[in-house]
């Protein structure tokens, strides 16, 4: 079958190898840095498996058909899917996401071909999908939740935790192009997810179709979910740190309840990358009129525990005449080179607000400075310069400067 991708970034790329395994997938970008490196092989994005799967297209070993290209006519005239896979930013002005990439795309499909499914995969406002088929008169557009992590990005889609549709329950005709879809991701997986036994006792990978709001709402919710497990133990730590208290103790009990469980639990600077932060407020703006608590504490909640870290931080460099705070990676998560709106940034402009210098050691980032703060790639000197470094992630790289290193990390003790 012959199906389109737009947007190459984490979701759009990983789709489109998985998919490029059984079909004949076209993936088109604006930017042409990227494209020219995908026909190359080359990974725009740090992702183990995104680069083995080019490497081996490339070298013969894995017989992929996927080409990249920025010409949307040749990309969409006679695909059958086109999956959309372009950012939906937060619009702070607007208080929701900017969804004009993904009307961008469906009007180039459409100019040239009226036929394709359209499937959204980009997170978009609950009741998005509803809305656009409407204003567009346009009953060819379903929706599809994405729910990989970055920098393992192709891995979760070849191993999913479920696959997820959504089509409005009254069209058959679109019910049966959901169902198709989610059969060609499943058809993608690793080979073993097919036999896999699940906590229900079902076998194979968990599939879903609901409606397209409904499917909106899975994504918003999970992540959302997500955001205030990150916050709840995030807020776990404030408690233990001001009280002085052992976290590690106190989460280690915590999660031997089963129910809770001793996993995703790691105190941080805050929840960030590119999808929580905007999820969840995102969900929030959707709770217009409906009675909430819970879902603007949470948002409440990230912003209090970066205020709460950078005033630690500073009291730790009261009496320094002229202080230097380190910033230690820009990087939201270890092994990433992504640091789209990562919670050390948020500290990193409280700290600047007080007239604190900050130096920041990013050795991904090819810039002399970052928002007017020196950056610097060489880490002995990084060490030396700086009276404080702040980690969200602790690195053993930073074992010889120990007691220069404020980390809520509990990596640290291990
Ligand atoms: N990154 C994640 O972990 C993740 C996970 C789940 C869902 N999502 C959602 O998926 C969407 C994409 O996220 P991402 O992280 O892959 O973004 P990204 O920024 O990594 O990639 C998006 C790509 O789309 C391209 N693009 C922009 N406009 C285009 C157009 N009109 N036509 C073709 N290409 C276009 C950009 O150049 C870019 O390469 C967002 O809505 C995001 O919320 C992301």
């Amino acid at each position: 079958m012959k199906i389109a991708v737009a947007g190459t970034g984490y979701v759009g790329l990983s789709v489109a190898l998985l998919l490029a395994q059984h079909n004949e997938v076209t993936a088109v970008d604006i930017i042409p840095r990227k494209v020219e490196l995908l026909n190359h092989g080359v990974s725009p994005i740090v992702d183990n498996e995104i680069s083995d799967f080019l490497t081996k297209n490339d070298s013969g070993e894995r017989p992929l058909n996927f080409v990249a290209t920025l010409d949307t006519n040749q990309a969409y005239s006679d695909a059958e899917y086109v999956v959309i896979a372009t950012p939906t930013n937060y619009d702070p002005q607007k208080n929701y996401f900017d969804t004009s990439s993904v009307e961008d795309a469906i009007r180039a499909v459409r100019k040239v071909n009226n036929t394709a499914w359209i499937v959204v995969k980009s997170t978009v406002p609950v009741g998005y999908t509803d809305g656009i088929r409407e204003s567009f008169g346009d009953n060819h557009i379903i929706f599809s939740p994405e729910f990989l992590r970055e920098s393992t990005a192709l891995y979760d889609n070849l191993h999913p935790t479920r696959i997820v549709v959504g089509a409005p329950r009254d069209d058959k005709q679109a019910v049966g192009a959901a169902e198709k879809f989610a059969d060609l991701l499943d058809e993608g997986a690793a080979p073993e997810e097919h036999s896999r036994i699940n906590h229900d006792g079902s076998k194979g990978i968990q599939k879903l179709v609901v409606g397209c709001t409904e499917a909106e709402a899975i994504k918003l919710f999970a992540n959302t979910y997500l955001a205030l497990r990150v916050a709840y133990f995030n807020e776990l730590d404030t408690y233990a740190e001001v009280r002085g208290l052992d976290t590690s103790a106190i989460i280690k009990g915590v999660g031997m309840d089963p129910r809770i469980g001793s996993h995703y639990n790691d105190p941080s600077f805050g929840y960030g990358g590119y999808c929580l932060p905007k999820d969840s407020k995102q969900l929030l703006a959707n709770f217009d009129k409906v009675p909430q608590n819970l879902i603007a504490a949470i948002v409440e909640s990230n912003r209090t525990r970066k205020d709460f870290i950078a005033e630690e931080a500073i009291k730790l460099v009261e009496g320094i005449a002229k202080p230097v705070i380190g910033v230690y990676r820009l990087t939201m998560k270890r092994g990433s080179d992504n640091y789209r709106q990562s919670s050390i940034q948020g500290v990193m402009k409280r700290i600047k607000a007080k007239g604190i210098t900050v130096l920041v050691y990013e050795p991904t980032l090819d810039a002399p400075d970052f928002f007017g703060s020196e950056v610097t790639h060489d880490l002995d000197d990084f060490k030396k310069r700086c009276d404080l470094i702040v980690a969200n992630r602790w690195n053993d790289d930073l074992k010889d400067v120990n007691d220069k290193v404020y980390t809520r990390d509990l990596e640290r003790n291990q």
